[in-house]
Parts: C-alpha cells; sequence; structure tokens
C-alpha cells in the first residue's frame, strides 16, 4: 500500500500492535501457573490495552528508565520522540523484590484475570515529587493527577508486554474502534483531513461550537471521549456516552462524524496532556485536533491557554498532527449566538457559560442547565442521570 493510502503515519513511524497472536497467547497461558504474578490497577489496564491497540506508538511496553528521564525533564522518549507523559507500571518494594529482570511476568486485571505478560526489562526507583513537578506542574496531593504518583509503589517495571485477548468493551461494544480500524474508516470515507476531539464532560454546546467550527475546515470529526478511569466527581462515562449518541441524533449530519471511546485513563495534567492526548489521535489516524480552553486541567492549576502554548516548543514536523486551538466559548446573549471574545462584541455579563463544577451542582439539586449552555434534550438525560444517581 502506497503512503498516501495508508493515511497519515503514527507517531513514530510504525502503529504498533502487541495483542498476542493465537500462538502466543496459548504459549503464554501453558505457562500461566509458572509466571510471578503482578495485579494492574485500572489505569494500569487501560494503559496495556492502548500499548496493545497502537494508541500509544511508538511505546511497545512499560518506559523504562531512560525514556522515563527524558520523559519527564524533556517530554521527549530517550530517542528524541515527542512524548509528554511517563507510562509506567509502578509495584511495591516487596513486589518488585520479588521479580527477576529479564523474566516474563503475569499481568492480570483487578478481578484477577490473566489479561497480559510483561518481559521485564528493568526495574527502577523515580522521585515522585520530580514526577509530579514536572508533568503535573505541582506537588500538591490534592491534584488528582499528582495523589495518583504518589500512591502508586516506589519502583517501575519496564518492557514489552503483550495483551492476551482483544475483547469487547462490557459498556461500549459498538464505539470498541482500536487505531487500526479508524484509520481503514477514514480512508473508506476518503477523509484527507480528520479532526480528533478529546473530553471527559457531557457534551455542551461550547464543545458544539468548536468541533463545527472545527469541521468546518476539515473532511471528518472524530469524536472519541475518554473512558478509562477519571476522577470521582467527574460525569460517569456511560451518561456522557448517552449524552452523545442524543446529540448526534439531532444535531450532526452523520457521514461527516465518527463516534468512538478512547479507553485511556485521565491524568489531569494540562498542557503536558493536551500534547499526549494528540499524539494519541494521531495515531487513530487524525490529522488535526481541538484544544481549547484550560483542556486536561483541574481546579486553577494551569493557565487558560497553557495547554496551547505548550505546542509551540515543538516543530510541526516532530509533532505530525495540527492543534486546532479555540478560545473560551459561550453563548453570546447580545448576538444570540454561540461566540468568542474573537467573534463577539459582548461584554462580559452578556456571556453565558457556567463550569463544570456549578452544572454539577445544579444537576444535584435537579435544576436543568439552560438551554444557552447544553441542547435541552442533554439536560434533560443529565438531570434524569443525576436523580437515577442520587436516589441509587
Ligand atoms: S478535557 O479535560 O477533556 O479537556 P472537556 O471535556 O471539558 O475536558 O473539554 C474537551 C475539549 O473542549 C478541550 O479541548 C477543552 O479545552 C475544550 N473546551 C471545553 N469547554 C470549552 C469552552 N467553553 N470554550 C472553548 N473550549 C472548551
Amino acid at each position: 500500500m502506497s503512503k498516501q493510502n495508508q493515511g497519515i503515519s503514527a507517531h513514530g513511524g510504525q502503529l504498533v500492535n502487541r495483542v498476542a497472536t493465537p500462538e502466543q497467547k496459548q504459549e503464554f497461558v501453558s505457562k500461566a501457573e509458572y509466571l510471578p504474578r503482578v495485579q494492574l490497577d485500572a489505569r494500569a489496564v487501560s494503559d496495556l490495552e492502548m500499548i496493545a491497540i497502537g494508541g500509544f506508538s511508538p511505546l511497545t511496553g512499560f518506559m523504562n528508565q531512560a525514556d522515563y528521564d527524558r520523559v519527564v525533564t524533556e517530554m521527549r522518549l530517550a530517542d528524541g520522540t515527542v512524548w509528554s507523559i511517563p507510562i509506567t507500571l509502578s509495584v511495591t518494594e516487596e513486589i518488585a523484590a520479588q521479580l527477576e529482570e529479564g523474566s516474563y511476568v503475569r499481568l492480570d486485571d483487578p478481578s484477577g484475570r490473566y489479561i497480559g505478560v510483561l518481559k521485564l526489562s528493568e526495574k527502577y526507583h523515580y522521585d515522585k515529587k520530580r514526577e509530579a513537578i514536572n508533568v503535573y506542574g505541582t506537588d500538591e496531593e490534592k491534584h488528582p493527577g499528582v495523589k495518583v504518583v504518589y500512591n502508586q509503589g516506589s519502583v517501575n517495571l519496564a518492557g514489552d508486554v503483550w495483551l492476551l485477548q482483544r475483547d469487547p468493551h462490557p459498556q461500549f461494544p459498538k464505539y470498541q474502534i482500536d487505531p487500526a480500524e479508524s484509520r481503514k474508516m477514514f480512508l473508506e470515507k476518503g477523509w484527507k483531513t480528520v479532526v480528533g476531539f478529546q473530553t471527559r464532560n457531557p457534551i455542551h454546546r461550547a464543545h458544539e461550537y468548536i468541533q463545527k467550527c472545527a469541521l468546518e475546515t476539515v473532511d471528518g470529526l472524530f469524536l472519541h471521549p475518554l473512558v478509562g478511569a477519571t476522577k470521582s466527581d467527574d460525569i460517569p462515562a456511560d451518561v456522557r456516552m448517552r449524552c452523545y449518541e442524543i446529540l448526534l441524533e439531532g444535531y450532526y449530519p452523520a457521514n461527516r462524524v465518527i463516534l468512538a471511546i478512547n479507553p485511556a485513563a485521565m491524568r489531569y495534567a494540562g498542557p503536558r496532556e493536551a500534547i499526549f492526548h494528540a499524539l494519541v489521535r494521531k495515531n487513530y489516524g487524525c490529522t488535526h485536533f481541538i484544544v481549547g480552553r484550560d483542556h486536561a486541567g483541574v481546579g486553577d492549576y494551569y493557565g487558560t491557554y497553557d495547554a496551547q502554548h505548550i505546542f509551540d516548543k515543538f516543530s510541526p514536523e516532530e509533532l505530525g498532527i495540527v492543534p486546532m486551538k479555540f478560545e473560551h466559548a459561550f453563548f453570546c446573549t447580545r448576538t444570540k449566538q454561540m461566540a468568542t471574545s474573537k467573534t463577539s462584541p459582548s461584554t462580559p455579563e452578556e456571556r453565558i457559560h457556567l463550569s463544570g463544577t456549578k452544572v454539577r451542582e445544579m444537576l444535584r439539586r435537579g435544576d436543568s442547565p439552560p438551554a444557552e449552555f447544553s441542547r435541552p434534550e442533554v439536560a434533560a438525560e443529565l438531570v434524569r442521570a443525576m436523580q437515577v444517581a442520587i436516589n441509587a
């Protein structure tokens, strides 16, 4: 196949596939009883999955110390490839002490199911505080990403992985579209340019506005809500997916949009996570990626547009995906439409926008977010889901 027919290159050049072949699986399963075990948490399970399906190309396993150190300090892998978030498997000293470098390790999911294998190439200690400050911009434990780092084991296990089997997603099988498949779908649709959209919140009108502004200039929109681990007060993925289904039905042209899940866990690392999110969508075949206000932010740890400025640190060639940057969007009561300060003459009092926290408060009271913020069909679904959760 010519390069042109394959769409854009995966990050690092080759789309990684670490799903075990039936022969490999048989061999690993036959050894199951003899291999030392490590139990993965939800984030490590989704990292394993993302590595295996190529979402984290060029990574073929959990990072070794050379890659880890350079990612933390310079946002690059040891060979210079841009990479902004450590992908590590951390265990306690006690567990690490039982594992020998060079050996195979059985990886179990939180329920004890054997789901993968690690060829342990290296064990190393790391500095949690340095990771927190460099990656998350803070060493405060109340930051949800930092908290995960502080609570995890103090030894990282590195090495190539195999996912034993690719199972249908238990909640969203219909939307489980792996990078190899999304790339194929884009080609089949004849889309030369595709913009990816990351989200962990229920869709609101500012999301819709920036997606549609982007879609005006590219061929297709790849809606890619994150359904891996999020912090406990974020709206659950099943509710968010229903909101997307409801909205797509009435407000988007079916032939221009693909909805798919992103199985990765949320880090809340703001600017660094924006780079990471873009590279992951490049692996799914997107040529463009939306970065709006405070992308992947939490609290007030990051400046509103820091996640846009960080793209300037890298050349377009080494990123290989084009960021589409949007200012803070709101409903303008003067012009009666969605806008940003680039396109509206409104005063701050004439702008309707709500924070996620405000919306959650309204929903808990049983109030519906206003039509200027949320499409009524989506608002109704959010109110319904919140009442079900409260009464459960
Ligand atoms: S995120 O953690 O996944 O970034 P969210 O789902 O809220 O959170 O945002 C998805 C994308 O929409 C991000 O690129 C974010 O910057 C952008 N975004 C969210 N709200 C707005 C807004 N009001 N104006 C402009 N961009 C926004």
